[in-house]
């Protein structure tokens, strides 16, 4: 007999699975998202969070590829590690070094690619601006800071700036992108600092990959922080588009902010909800994936945690 799940079709000896692997996993939206999106589509599979520790992250993949799991997603910490147990890497995952979609090949083993470019790209894209010869600012150099200049590139922003506090990161995130990303400057980030406000004041496009503002359930200040100083946020250019990967609070205090200067906002749900639907076409090539069933369970999902996070 089937179990009736609340997200998904009937469960049955011949449903399949795909999942997120991660460490922690259990917060991530991309099985509500996934759910309502192969409910949808009337798609015979299920998605799971399945907490992977470092350690065991080789054994997983090999235990679910036997298991004829249809696809993965990775999240945090293993995007970058994980390339190295891929029998192939797309070029985009290569040159982003880092996966977030894993695809079984034909012949075994599995393909890395990463759909974060794609997620990050589509707000952007949708609003029908061109940012060819464009200016962008990127604040911070972390995991999310390669993916995000692969797609200014792509964008053909003339000029892009990468602020980052710590050197030697700056350095690490720089190196290797200097190759493809010709456009490529990077910017020490200490407070006050004239260079970031004159690059703010330039750029068309900010974009935050810090995780500076984003809610946090143990500390109840986390939420009210800005990336930016009062000083830099005075040096936005109003018109200009601020665009912050976090998306929790909506919206964040440097968006707050940015709207009070007469900057356009985007924040960071768009591109969760993409980057699934992109992985989605991957795993089931389908041309077509129910986006909007996506954005909706995602929102649903955060109005309940919000809830339970005032309770
Ligand atoms: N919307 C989406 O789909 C999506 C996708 C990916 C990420 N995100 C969000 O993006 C954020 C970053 O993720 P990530 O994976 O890139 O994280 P990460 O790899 O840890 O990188 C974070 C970067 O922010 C910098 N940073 C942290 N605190 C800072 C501060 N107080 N001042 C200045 N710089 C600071 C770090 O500096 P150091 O190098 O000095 O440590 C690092 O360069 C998270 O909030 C994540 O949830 C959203």
């Amino acid at each position: 007999m089937a179990l009736v799940s609340r997200f998904a079709q009937p469960i049955s000896g011949s449903t399949s699975l795909v999942g997120v692997l991660g460490d922690p996993v259990r917060h991530s939206l991309s099985p509500v998202m996934h759910n309502a999106a192969l409910k949808g589509l009337g798609l015979d599979w299920v998605y799971l969070a399945l907490p992977t520790p470092a350690e065991h992250l080789g054994e997983v993949l090999r235990g679910l590829e036997a298991m004829d799991c249809r696809g993965l997603n990775v999240t945090l910490p293993h995007k970058q590690a994980v390339a190295a147990l891929c029998r192939e890497l797309s070029p985009l995952a290569e040159r982003v070094g880092a996966v977030n979609t894993l695809v079984r090949l034909p012949n075994g083993g599995w393909l890395g690619d990463n759909t974060d470019v794609e997620g990050f790209l589509a707000p952007l894209r949708a609003g029908g601006s061109s940012w060819q010869g464009q200016r962008a600012v990127v604040l911070g150099c972390g995991g999310s800071a390669r993916a995000v200049i692969a797609g200014l590139v792509e964008l053909g922003c003339a000029a892009i700036q990468v602020a980052g506090r710590s050197s030697a990161h700056l350095e690490a995130l720089l190196a290797p992108c200097r190759s493809w990303a010709k456009p490529l400057q990077g910017l020490q980030w200490t407070p006050s600092n004239r260079a970031l406000q004159n690059a703010l004041a330039d750029a068309d496009l900010v974009v935050n990959t810090t995780p500076v503002g984003m809610a946090s359930a143990t500390d109840p200040d986390a939420a009210r922080r800005c990336p930016l100083s009062p000083g830099d946020l005075e040096t936005l250019r109003p018109g200009s588009t601020v665009y912050d990967l976090i998306y929790t609070p909506r919206p964040t205090a440097l968006l707050q902010n940015a709207s009070a200067r007469g900057c356009q906002s985007l924040d960071g749900l768009e591109m969760l909800v993409q980057q699934g639907a992109a992985s989605l076409r991957l795993w089931s090539g389908l041309a077509e994936v129910p986006v909007t069933a996506m954005r909706q369970a995602a929102l649903q999902q955060l109005k309940i945690e919000i809830k339970q996070g005032e309770s």
